[in-house]
């Protein structure tokens, strides 16, 4: 795609913020209320639009108000796409109106807890399919890990993995640098101006438990 880094900001601005004081650009009343930071959301978005293939199938976990949800399928081509979150976000309401306007084809819509039986029985029947996820919900230790848990049982070979807050959220930080060590993980960019988003290759696909797989499987055990 031939826009620069600097329209996307621009358009990032444009299509303002959850809450001016924290994300420090505007909220836009009929906006996307993005919960991200202009410039390094916009370095991440020119990453994926520019440097990586389009994606067939997406997995977003944590999506608010929907509208980085949006905002990235408006540059970075996601055919089809699974959303979770459990729709307890006071952004959560302008999903309805946000969502007509996502350039995928929303196959479903799981608006329950990532971590419930529920969740992962409805996402069961996609197993193997899903090739980039964006995880943005639950932000413990604990909770971050099931979600990475979750994601991994249903992604294929090569699947892009994302996170966000990786270089703000203590428990996010721990995750990310154990993620760095884990060799089932290749870490492909990192944008870290101020809440941390970081991109991922899942190299296996239920292998062996090996590295944070193991450490998972203990948090569970
Ligand atoms: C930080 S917000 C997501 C922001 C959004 N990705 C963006 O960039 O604008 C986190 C979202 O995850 C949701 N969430 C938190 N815990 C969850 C859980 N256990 N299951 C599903 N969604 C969860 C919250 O309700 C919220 O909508």
């Amino acid at each position: 795609m031939d826009i620069s880094r600097d329209q996307i900001k621009e358009a990032v601005i444009a299509a303002g913020s959850d809450n001016e004081e924290f994300f420090h650009f505007p909220v836009v009343e009929e906006g996307l209320y993005l919960q991200q930071d202009p410039d390094e959301y916009a370095d991440f978005v020119h990453f994926m639009a520019t440097e990586l293939p389009p994606s067939k199938f997406a997995l977003d976990i944590g999506v608010a108000s929907g509208g980085q949800t949006k905002f990235l399928r408006d540059y970075y081509n996601i055919e089809k796409t699974v959303v979770l979150d459990i729709g307890q976000h006071p952004n959560f309401k302008h999903w309805d109106r946000i969502k007509k306007s996502v350039n995928t084809n929303i196959v479903l819509e799981l608006i329950m807890d990532s971590h419930s039986k529920e969740a992962r029985k409805a996402l069961l029947p996609y197993q193997g399919q899903f090739d980039f996820t964006f995880i943005d919900g639950d932000h413990s230790y604990k909770g971050l890990m099931q979600d990475i848990e979750l994601a991994k049982e249903v992604v294929k070979k090569g699947c892009i993995f994302v996170f966000h807050d990786t270089g703000a959220v203590p428990d996010c930080v721990r995750v990310f640098k154990e993620l760095q060590k884990d060799p089932d993980f290749e870490m492909l960019a990192n944008f870290d101006t101020r809440f941390g988003i970081s991109v991922f290759r899942y190299l296996a696909v239920n292998g062996p438990k090996t590295g944070l797989r193991k450490t998972i499987s203990k948090l569970f055990s």
